[in-house]
C-alpha cells in the first residue's frame, strides 16, 4: 500500500491466457519488493526510488530515449540484471514510463527463460494506457515498434504520488489515452469519465485521480480480455491512432502523443458518416488545447501521407482507420486512391482548425 493509504482504491485481475495479473491502487515499492527482486528504472528517475525504504534490493537503470528501445537496450537490461544478481526465483520490478516497460516486458521473457516481473507505471501515457495489455514493442534498425511479445507482469501497482515530477501537459496526453478508452468502451464509461475529471479538475483529490484511473484501466482490462492478440476489439482502441501517428511523424515529433491522440479522435470523427456525441469532441478539443497550437502550416502534409500509407493495419486495395460512430468505433475499409489521401489531409486539418482556429 502507498503511504497514507489505508486501503486499495482499486484492486482487479485481468484475466490473459498467458497469465492473469493483478491491477492496484495506491500501491507504492516501499514495503513491497522482496529478496531476490531486482528493479529496474529508467535512467532518468532514480529519485522517484526511495533506497531507505527497499532495503538492500539491487537498482538498475534501464536505457532512456526511443533511440535506446531496441534490441541492444534489451541486451543491456538482461546483462544488468544478471550482474546485480538476478536469478529464477526472483521478479524484475520494472519503474518507468512506456519505454521502460516496453524493454523489461521483452527482457523478462528471455531473461533465463523467462523471470516474473512487475510494473511501476510512471508517466501518464503508461498509467492510464499502455500498463494494462502485456504487449512488448521493440525499434529495429529505423523501424518503430517492428519486433515485439506479449508477456504480461504478475502485477501492476499505481502509485500516483509518482506522477509529481511530470510536467502538466503529460496529465492531459494521459487523459487523452483515456478518453478514447471510455469511449470505446461504451456511453456509461465515457459519461462516468467525463463526471470524474470534472471532480478532479475542481477538487484535485487524489482518490478522485484513482478513481479515473481505476475505471479507465478496468475498461481497458474488459477489452483486452476479450481480444487478447489484438485481432478484434482490440483494434478499435487504436481509434485516432492512424492519424496521430501520422501527425507526429509530420511534425518531427513536435506535437507529442497524447495531443497527436486527441487530435487524432478529432479527425477520425470528422472521416464519420455518423459523428459521435458533443461529449467526446469537446473534451478532445479541449485536450488538444492544454498543448502548444499545432498550425496545418507546421505540418509537412508529404510526410503526413507517406505516414498514413505506412500504417500496419491497411490492406493491400484498402486504407483502415478506426471510425467513430455514433456511439461506437468501428474499423472502416476505404479505397486506396489518391482522393482518400486528400480526403484524410481534409479531415486532419479540420481537427486543427477546430482545436486551435484557422
Ligand atoms: N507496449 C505498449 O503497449 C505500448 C503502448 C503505448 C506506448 N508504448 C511505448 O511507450 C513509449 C512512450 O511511453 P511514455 O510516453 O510513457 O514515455 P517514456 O517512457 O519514454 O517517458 C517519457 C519521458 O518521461 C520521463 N519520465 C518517466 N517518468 C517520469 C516521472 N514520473 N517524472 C518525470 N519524468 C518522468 C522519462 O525519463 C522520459 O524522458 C514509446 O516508446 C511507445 O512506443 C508502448
Amino acid at each position: 500500500m502507498a503511504a497514507g493509504w489505508e486501503r486499495a482504491l482499486f484492486d482487479f485481475e485481468v484475466r490473459s491466457s498467458t497469465r492473469s495479473y493483478r491491477v492496484v491502487g495506491p500501491m507504492s515499492l516501499a514495503g513491497a519488493t522482496a529478496t531476490g527482486d531486482v528493479i529496474v528504472i529508467d535512467s532518468q528517475v532514480t529519485y522517484l526510488v526511495n533506497t531507505r525504504a527497499i532495503g538492500d534490493v539491487p537498482v538498475v537503470t534501464a536505457p532512456e530515449g526511443e533511440p535506446n528501445k531496441t534490441l541492444r537496450g534489451v541486451e543491456q537490461v538482461i546483462l544488468d540484471c544478471n550482474a546485480a544478481g538476478l536469478k529464477r526465483g526472483g521478479r524484475i520490478i520494472a519503474v518507468g514510463g512506456g519505454l521502460t516497460q516496453d524493454l523489461v516486458t521483452a527482457a523478462a521473457s528471455f531473461y533465463m527463460r523467462g523471470v516474473p516481473w512487475i510494473l511501476v507505471p510512471t508517466t501518464w501515457l503508461s498509467i492510464m494506457d499502455s500498463c494494462i495489455g502485456g504487449k512488448s514493442a521493440i525499434n529495429v534498425g529505423s523501424v518503430k515498434n517492428l519486433a515485439g511479445n506479449f508477456n504480461p507482469p504478475q502485477e501492476i501497482w499505481i502509485d500516483l504520488s509518482i506522477t509529481r515530477t511530470l510536467p502538466e501537459t503529460a496529465r492531459a496526453g494521459g487523459l487523452a489515452e483515456g478518453v478514447k478508452i471510455a469511449y470505446c468502451a461504451g456511453p456509461d464509461t465515457l459519461q462516468e469519465f467525463l463526471r470524474l475529471w470534472r471532480e478532479w479538475d475542481e477538487s484535485g483529490s487524489d482518490e478522485v485521480a484513482y478513481a479515473i484511473v481505476g475505471l479507465v484501466l478496468k475498461a481497458k482490462a474488459d477489452i483486452v480480455e476479450r481480444d487478447e492478440f489484438d485481432t478484434g476489439d482490440r483494434l478499435l482502441l487504436n481509434l485516432g491512432h492512424t492519424f496521430a501517428h501520422a501527425l507526429e511523424v509530420a511534425t518531427k515529433y513536435q506535437v507529442s502523443h497524447g495531443q497527436a491522440v486527441a487530435l487524432g479522435v478529432l479527425a477520425a470523427s470528422a472521416l464519420s458518416p455518423e459523428p459521435p456525441g458533443r461529449d467526446l469532441l469537446d473534451a478532445c478539443v479541449a485536450l488538444a488545447q492544454c498543448f502548444p497550437s499545432c498550425t496545418a502550416d507546421i505540418v509537412d502534409w508529404n510526410l503526413f501521407e507517406r505516414a498514413i500509407q505506412g500504417d500496419k493495419k491497411h490492406t493491400a486495395t484498402e486504407y483502415r482507420l478506426i471510425v467513430p460512430i455514433g456511439p461506437t468505433p468501428r474499423i472502416e475499409g476505404l479505397p486506396r486512391t489518391p482522393d482518400t489521401l486528400a480526403r484524410l489531409q481534409t479531415c486532419m486539418t479540420s481537427a486543427l482548425n477546430r482545436s486551435y482556429g484557422e
